[in-house]
């Protein structure tokens, strides 16, 4: 596992665009498994910055909200519209999202998870991390192997996104997410993270057992993963936190320390 602490979360977002933009300049028709929260959206402004050629880049998004209509703001296609594609000027039928507002949104799941296979499978997967160790919306019980499908949000990750939203009733109660098996499929793994609220969370996904109980857990199952985490974020991982202190960068390989 490759570990990058940096000082704050604009520093978490230079890391990743870097790591982004070597795959992309040595593959130009690379495929990135997207994102959404606010982990991820330093990365996609650095990333912005690099002004690279993405016209051959192909993305797919991790999830998406079931019973949004088509163009709500807050759907994660919209929000990747806003975030990633035009900013990176992506060509927006080479970057697809969950079918969330489907008529039947198992079967579109389904056909999401055969896409990414269809498309060679995902080079590089940006991922953030919930506050109950979920990995897009994989809530704990999700099994390790589970593939692209319809799932229930829990209340803690309802009220986490109800900022996004007027009201925290407004937040859709089901989702399609790429599954736990489906985002290991990933050939790189690119986990991104800032703030002392996700310090715990971080500590038990990198240095607990792997289990269902945390979703996040399965990177220690993966052989390519690199997290790139602020300072305060990274607090509960032994030595990295410390050293972080007086160097702006600090990166370790090997496994976390407990
Ligand atoms: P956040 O969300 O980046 O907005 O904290 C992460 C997640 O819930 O996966």
């Amino acid at each position: 596992m490759e570990f990058f602490v940096v000082p704050d979360a604009a520093s978490t977002g230079a890391i990743a665009a870097g790591i982004l933009a070597a795959v992309i300049r040595s593959k130009p028709e690379a495929v990135l498994g997207l994102a959404t929260g606010g982990s991820p959206l330093p990365v996609y402004a650095a990333l912005a910055a690099h002004r690279l050629d993405m016209s051959g880049i192909r993305g797919f998004a991790l999830d998406e909200y079931v019973g949004l209509p088509a163009g709500h703001p807050q759907s994660y296609a919209e929000v990747i519209r806003r975030e990633v594609t035009e900013r990176l000027h992506l060509d927006p039928a080479r970057v697809s999202v969950p079918a969330g507002a489907a008529v039947d949104p198992e079967r579109a799941a389904a056909a999401y998870d055969a896409a990414i296979a269809q498309a060679g499978g995902i080079d590089v997967q940006i991922l953030g991390i919930g506050h109950n160790g979920h990995v897009a919306f994989n809530e704990p019980g999700s099994a390790l192997d589970s593939r692209t499908r319809v799932e229930a949000l829990t209340e803690r990750t309802r009220q986490a996104n109800a900022r996004y939203f007027s009201s925290p009733d407004d937040v859709p109660g089901r989702c399609i997410t790429q599954g736990l098996g489906t985002i290991l499929e990933a050939r790189q793994l690119l986990l991104v993270v800032s703030g002392a609220d996700k310090a715990d969370i971080l500590h038990t996904a990198l240095s607990g057992p792997v289990t269902t109980d945390c979703p996040a857990s399965i990177l220690q199952l993966h052989p390519h993963v690199t997290v790139v985490a602020d300072e305060t974020a990274a607090a509960r991982l032994g030595s990295a936190s410390a050293s972080a202190e007086t160097t702006p960068v600090t990166v370790r390989t090997g496994a976390v320390g407990v």
